[in-house]
């Protein structure tokens, strides 16, 4: 089963703490200090959660003395697409804003694992509840950053809140008004003692975790819901793909059902924040035999090699801050 709940959260226990506001942030075209990097409370976005952002990990190697960011471009051409939907513009092509992000974590002299959080925002001080016509704004920042959710075998809870669908508020759009949903599930997990919530879609098939993608192990192979089950179509999700294929290990994008969750051989959630993070326990039933699987621990081991540079495949998903 997991390991204790203290455990858990003492591993997580950073995330809860206040950002501070040190170093320098980006805000509508200048470096300036993150101090001053404030909005209006007027701002529509503040009212209105009608922003999009972004969630990008930079990993340290003491040993390379480098920092990593990890498929920034990647990240960056999400957000192009998230800000579609929004109908926000960006003051840059993806990799402009992916060379004003090395800019900011150079700027910082990062020395430490951190997290880059981009935000593109309707900020217009205006009551109107609309999207177009309205003057936008935006920022990066960035801070040092340990796990998001617990890494040595967490608890889940299926959230009694929906996942919210595409013909509502589109998970596909990583917008900041969204995360309603998120914070609403995860918040119910927490007090049942567990680490992350399970949505499930407005069709009772999973979705993916609060912050996070679903992967599940059954007879050898990895199953996790297609694009179409109002998930962010993430990352991380997308990495784990094409190293699953290069270690031999078959991967299906269908539909899954609760109950499949429950007889799976291994299930774990995957996400930048989240990394790759076990799920050792679902509504208080062991997944599996309770511990971290086989599968979930190579893929796991690999990712984390890959992201932190130790090991040197995929160079296309690193990009070293430092010269
Ligand atoms: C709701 C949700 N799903 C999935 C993910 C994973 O996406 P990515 O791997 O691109 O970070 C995230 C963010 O990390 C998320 O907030």
């Amino acid at each position: 089963m997991a390991s204790t709940v203290e455990q858990r959260l003492k591993e997580v226990a950073s995330v809860g703490q206040e950002i501070a506001e040190t170093g320098v942030a980006y805000l509508d075209g200048a470096f300036v200090p993150f101090a001053d990097a404030k909005v209006s409370i007027a701002t529509h976005a503040l009212q209105y959660g009608t922003a999009v952002f972004e969630g990008i990990r930079g990993y340290w190697n003491p040993a390379q003395e480098q920092l990593f960011a990890f498929r920034l471009r990647e990240h960056y051409e999400r957000m192009s697409d998230s800000v579609k939907i929004l109908r926000v513009s960006l003051p840059a092509d993806p990799q402009g804003l992916a060379d004003i992000t090395v800019d900011l974590l150079r700027k910082n002299s990062f020395r430490s694992d951190v997290y880059v959080r981009p935000l593109a925002f309707k900020a217009a001080r205006s009551m109107k509840v609309a999207l177009a016509g309205l003057r936008d704004g935006f920022g990066i920042y960035a801070f040092p950053v340990g796990a998001y959710l617990p890494t040595g075998g967490l608890a889940a809870r299926t959230a009694s809140w929906r996942r919210t669908s595409d013909d509502a508020i589109p998970a596909r759009g990583k917008l900041t008004g969204a995360y309603i949903n998120t914070a609403l599930a995860v918040d119910e997990a927490h007090d049942y003692e567990a680490d992350e919530a399970i949505f499930l879609t407005a069709d009772g098939h999973v979705s993916e975790g609060g912050g996070a993608n679903i992967f599940m192990v059954r007879d050898g192979i990895l199953v996790t819901p297609p694009v179409t089950a109002d998930i962010l179509e993430g990352i991380t999700r997308d990495s784990i793909i094409v190293l699953a294929g290069e270690l031999g290990i078959a991967v299906q994008e269908r539909a899954i059902d609760r109950t499949e969750l429950y007889v799976a051989d291994e299930v774990f959630f995957c996400g930048t924040g989240a990394q790759v993070a076990p799920c050792v326990e679902i509504d208080r039933r062991a997944v599996g035999n309770g511990a971290i699987g086989p599968i979930t621990k190579r893929i796991g081991d690999l990712y984390f090699a890959l992201a932190r540079g130790d090991d040197k495949r995929h160079p296309e998903w690193r990009t070293a801050v430092y010269r």
